[in-house]
């Protein structure tokens, strides 16, 4: 059967600062997980399936699956606005700390409803959810594709694949340097984690 990949990019310089959004490139252990991620993806494909790579449009996901674009396999890539991260608008750069600091209103408004909390200038989980639609309309009539995205992003296609209410997205986990295999079954659809333990 048909199985979708799922994996967040490598741990990224605003990872490490606890910065979100932005367009940082990935760590030194976020490269270490570019590189193992061609024999990650290859044990657990466990076939010779061409697999497709989409990633967003930000250096994170391109510099993550950059080795899978260019193993012997040469996976052909994809790149897609619509999978770049949640918009944080005017948010975007600071961290959860700053945000509490100068936007305390904002800050608790999304601890309440961080489905709908829309960042101001920004987008919500809900505008996420749409957007997606189409990168789901194509994903449903697609094989093996691999998707190399961003957290927020994730949430919202792993919620979707494991019919779970979108609107508990937002605190699902996704964690990092992990794939994520899903074989969409007749009434439930499989999950098989693997870690790069990096
Ligand atoms: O911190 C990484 C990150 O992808 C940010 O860029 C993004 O704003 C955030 O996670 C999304 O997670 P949450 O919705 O929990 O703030």
């Amino acid at each position: 059967p048909r199985s979708i990949w799922l994996s967040r990019h490598g741990e990224s310089e605003f990872n490490l600062s606890g910065q979100i959004g932005g367009d940082a490139n990935i760590s030194e252990r976020g490269e270490l997980y570019a590189r193992a991620l061609p024999e990650l993806v290859a044990s657990s494909v466990g076939d010779d399936r061409q697999l497709t790579i989409w990633t967003s449009t930000l250096k994170r996901t391109n510099q993550t699956a950059r080795f899978l674009a260019g193993s012997d396999k040469g996976y052909h890539k994809l790149e897609w606005k619509a999978l770049d991260e949640l918009d944080s608008g005017v948010c975007d750069g600071l961290t959860y700390q700053e945000i509490a600091d100068e936007y305390p209103e904002d800050f608790k408004a999304r601890d309440d409803d961080k489905y709908n909390y829309r960042y101001r200038g920004g987008e919500s989980y809900r505008d996420v959810v749409i957007r997606l639609e189409p990168i789901i309309m194509e994903l449903e009539r697609s094989e093996n594709i691999i998707i190399v995205t961003h957290q927020a992003v994730l949430r919202c296609i792993y919620a979707y694949y494991m019919n779970v209410p979108q609107e508990k997205s937002p605190w699902m986990e996704v964690p990092l340097h992990t794939l994520i295999k899903l074989t969409p079954r007749a009434y439930a659809t499989e999950e098989v984690r693997f870690s790069a333990n990096i």
